[in-house]
């Protein structure tokens, strides 16, 4: 629960009170109690935290006194460090004195937002499997302002939980999150929005000729998803569509993962876990914006029927697809995700996708690779993960279109080879997107953590969620 006020007694309180604190300027009640400690301690040095557990003067256990240091500008790094950290600290019944923390940014609203969102997002635990842990206490957070924040509140909440909630989608082991189930949870979101949606089946995907789509499914006994959920909010008619890498297993299939690359795979629905999170925020923000969602679900395992290196795949465009290595899977589901998008008269298409080792060798675990075929669009997407911190940066498309076209017996091949493979994974796609605009997002590297960092634990880390929330944001502004 998180709830706000705009008067506090500090003596009188007994909550935990977390308070920024700088050199002057500091509450006059804490003056007293700021001055004693300081004496033993740089309490304002940036991120210092303090605590302090007062024997007189005031009814509270435990204060803690966050240092802000002295800088003319706070950047969001430096920001949502401070705010991490409270996150990190925060146990029991707590007070936040939100406009102790103003010298941070100018607009007390995006403070507050971000506040309670890295909170959110700092605490987030997947306990779902064990025994003894499943029961996380919720939160008992009150905000003191001066200001009226209570939608900026909920629009942080809603933010973390939209990203949570992806996360636990990628946290959640390959016999839990089948494509069945994956489907069941769009479902249940699209009901709960009262949103037109459709879930098809196998023999449903046969129908819309969905070939390539349909071959990487061929070694799996789980059956395939084909999810379709429309939002319409906007006033204008144009869609976007979000497409979402949906592998919730890939151990390669016949060209078969080494052992050590296959642990992990259980998250190669990141992409689609992606979308779902950033289409929740903006169905609970109630966007002015036409979204539609589209996964194309399946695992990629091996068995008699299983995909093999040399099949010849047909697509939904009817284009030919040669697979030459059955590991490079995704982006057999996702060219004919982008053909429906466009059956679908999407205006714009921005898909989400653990789609190569590639992306991870060219910029490592931070940063997210961005490809499009369209200026406008990518520079909307870099501003938002700019506001969101969630890095992103530019791969080329063009120069791997033509190798993508090399082979004897198709249209295409799936693996024109290792050097630049992120982007022959992009360039096939951008074949099959055509003159729409398009932005793919490859989160291969970003999409889980091995250890814990700044905004939460090791797993699943609903990058882009937010970024992609920004971006429509922004477009409901308009
Ligand atoms: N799902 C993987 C990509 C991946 C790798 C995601 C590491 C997350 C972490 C993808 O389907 C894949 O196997 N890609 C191959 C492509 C290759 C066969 C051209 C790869 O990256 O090695
Ligand atoms: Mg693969
Ligand atoms: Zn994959």
């Amino acid at each position: 629960m998180i709830s706000l006020i705009n008067d506090v007694n500090f003596k009188d309180e007994v909550r935990t009170i977390f308070v920024g604190v700088e050199e002057n300027n500091n509450p006059m009640e804490l003056e007293k109690i700021i001055n004693q400690v300081k004496a033993k301690k740089d309490i304002f040095k940036f991120g210092e935290i303090t605590t302090v557990y007062p024997l007189e003067d005031f009814k509270s256990n435990r204060i803690v006194f966050v240092g802000l240091g002295k800088k003319e500008n706070y950047n969001l790094l430096e920001i949502e460090t401070l705010f991490s950290k409270i996150g990190k600290d925060i146990q029991e019944e707590s007070i936040i004195y939100l406009d102790s923390f103003s010298i941070l940014h100018q607009d007390i609203h995006y403070l507050c937002e971000k506040l309670i969102e890295t909170i959110k997002l700092v605490k987030y635990q997947f306990n779902n499997y064990k025994k003894d842990k499943n029961d996380v206490k919720e939160m008992d957070i009150t905000v003191f302002s001066k200001f009226d924040v209570a939608k900026d509140i909920e629009f942080g909440a809603i933010n973390a939980e939209g990203t949570n909630n992806a996360r636990s989608l990628v946290n959640e082991p390959r016999n839990k999150m089948t494509p069945s189930i994956l489907a069941q949870y769009a479902k249940t979101l699209a009901e709960e929005f009262k949103l037109d949606y459709k879930i098809y089946n196998k023999s449903e995907i046969e129908t819309l000729g969905m070939g390539a789509f349909l071959a990487v499914n061929q070694g799996s006994i789980e059956e395939a998803k084909l999810i379709h959920i429309k939002y319409r909010n906007a006033k204008h008619e144009n869609v976007t569509a979000l497409v979402g890498k949906g592998l919730t297993y890939d151990s390669g299939g016949y060209s078969i993962k080494p052992k050590n690359g296959m642990a992990g795979m259980k998250g190669d629905m990141g992409g689609a876990a992606s979308v779902l999170g950033a289409f929740e925020i903006i169905c609970r923000k109630a966007l002015k914006v036409n979204v539609d969602v589209i996964i194309a679900a399946t695992e990629n395992l091996i068995n008699a029927e299983a995909i093999v290196p040399d099949d010849v795949v047909v697509t939904m465009n009817g284009k030919t697809i040669e697979i030459l290595n059955t590991d490079a899977e995704g982006r057999l589901t996702l060219v004919d995700a982008v053909t429906f998008a466009k059956r679908n008269h999407a205006a714009e298409i921005i898909d989400v996708a653990t789609l190569t080792g590639g992306v991870v060798t060219a910029l490592g675990k931070e940063i997210t690779g961005a490809f499009t075929n369209n200026r406008s669009l990518i520079e909307k997407i870099k501003a938002s993960a700019e506001k969101t911190g969630e890095m992103i940066w530019e791969l080329p498309v063009d120069q791997f279109r033509k190798r993508c076209k090399k082979s004897n017996v198709a249209d295409y091949n799936n693996s024109p080879g290792r050097d630049g493979h992120a982007s022959f994974a992009a360039a096939l796609i951008a074949e099959f997107v055509e003159d729409t605009p398009w932005v793919h997002l490859d989160i291969a590297g970003t999409s889980a953590k091995e250890s814990a960092y700044l905004l939460g634990p090791a797993g699943g880390t609903g990058v882009m969620v937010r970024t992609l929330a920004n971006y429509f944001e922004k477009q409901n502004k308009k």
